[in-house]
């Protein structure tokens, strides 16, 4: 074994102390951004993570291809020795995303959001206990079930809309790790009451930033102690890639949670990493964009007379609407939609569609719609015929028009 390991201590060994302590301590913090302070978001995402600017150096970083480093010797601290503990590509990527969420330090890159998610789950210790919402991601709910028959742990889900009972649920809890927006029936939270009273019952607290993006909502600054992104949604945003980031203010979390990556080694090609970060350029216009084209549909999918109910925080009628105003810099570009009928209705739509592309995953800059439910892991109270929508920034007479025309035949 290479010395990569050295020093590392297993999330679920850290002292209570040591988690929710210091951790809330340090969130309570007002963040420093250690790039771009005083600097617009959409600016931060277009600057920050470039090379020092000396005469001759690129303006990009660049890929490094090499999984190992000249090395002897007891290494430096900081010094790259082995690409499983760190590498060159990733860091730009790493300080970016950790500027656009004002983080006081820079996050951690993982090969999915899966594997950011499954080192936040670290922290929650076998017999331990976790809460989150009943309609998060459909993977995250079966990777808590799956620490339940394994380790012993208790999973509590709640709906993240009611506040009361959600907190009502924290007593005894290692880990909340909050969705909001839910994925995909875009519940709205009350974020900072939440965290509040979750690091009240002394619990670490994770937010799922993947739907809502830093540029529209910052979860850090209302308090959470580590804030989590499926990259492959906007952050890249072209459906090419596949990756996860952590993001912290706490030196102390952030080091857990890369030693954790080192240890399972759930790491990111450089390649990768760098079309990450050539995506995160064009962040802020793509979500006003694809936004703004969410925003429209949604209006006119509430009067279509096919349409039986319309998900959309950004819609008055919303449910999470008066929330998502109050907390959130806009309402994001996944819409909920219920065409009247059942599955065979909502497929029939699908299948229909011409700029519209069938497939999973969000966050692309091309539209998508699925139908959830056609995973039988979905949630049993997702509505059959829920079809989820992520809105691209294509035209959106295009897409008003493909749309439209799915929805009359019914
Ligand atoms: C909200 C949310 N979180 C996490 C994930 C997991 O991310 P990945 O597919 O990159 O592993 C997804 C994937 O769809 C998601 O929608």
């Amino acid at each position: 074994m290479t010395g990569d390991t050295q020093n590392f201590t297993h999330p679920s060994q850290t002292s209570d102390s040591q988690r929710g302590g210091e951790a809330s301590a340090d969130s309570a913090k007002e963040p420093e951004s250690p790039h771009g302070a005083g600097l617009a978001p959409a600016t931060v995402a277009v600057t920050s993570g470039r090379p020092d600017r000396v005469q001759g150096s690129p303006v990009n970083p660049p890929i490094v291809m090499s999984s190992t480093y000249v090395s002897q010797g007891v290494a430096a601290p900081g010094e790259l020795m082995y690409t499983r503990m760190d590498t060159e590509t990733w860091q730009p990527f790493e300080q970016a995303v950790a500027d656009l969420e004002q983080a006081a330090v820079p996050g951690v890159v993982f090969g999915s959001g899966m594997a950011a998610i499954a080192a936040v789950f670290s922290f929650v210790p076998a017999g331990g206990k976790v809460v989150l919402p009943r309609h998060a991601y459909q993977v995250t709910l079966g990777f808590a079930q799956d620490l339940a028959e394994r380790y012993d742990v208790r999973v509590e889900k709640v709906d993240v809309a009611d506040t009361e009972s959600t907190i009502a649920a924290f007593e005894g809890a290692d880990l909340v790790l909050i969705e909001s927006p839910t994925n995909p029936m875009l519940e709205v939270a009350d974020l900072p009451a939440l965290i509040d009273a979750a690091h009240s019952a002394g619990a670490l607290v994770a937010v799922d930033n993947t739907f809502a993006t830093p540029l529209l909502q910052r979860p850090l600054s209302m308090g959470a102690d580590l804030v989590l992104h499926s990259a492959t949604k906007y952050l890249a945003g072209h459906s090419d890639v596949v990756l996860g980031i952590v993001v912290s203010n706490s030196e102390h979390l952030v080091n857990t949670v890369r030693a954790y990556r080192t240890l399972h080694g759930s790491i990111a090609g450089p390649f990768e990493v760098w079309l990450a970060l050539r995506g995160l350029r064009t962040l802020a216009l793509r979500v006003r964009a694809a936004g703004e084209n969410a925003l429209e549909l949604a209006r006119r999918l509430e009067a279509h007379p096919k349409v039986a109910a319309v998900r959309f925080p950004g819609l008055p009628t919303d449910p999470g609407h008066e929330r998502a105003a109050a907390l959130m810099g806009g309402f994001g570009a996944i819409i909920g939609l219920e065409p009247v009928g059942g599955l065979e209705e909502a497929d029939k739509v699908i299948a229909a569609l011409n700029v519209w592309t069938p497939a999973t995953s969000l966050g692309g800059v091309e539209s998508t719609i699925e139908r959830r439910r056609r995973f039988a892991t979905e949630s049993q109270t997702v509505p059959e015929n829920l079809l989820r929508m992520s809105v691209g920034i294509e035209d959106v007479e295009d897409l008003w028009a493909d749309l439209a025309g799915a929805l009359d035949q019914l």
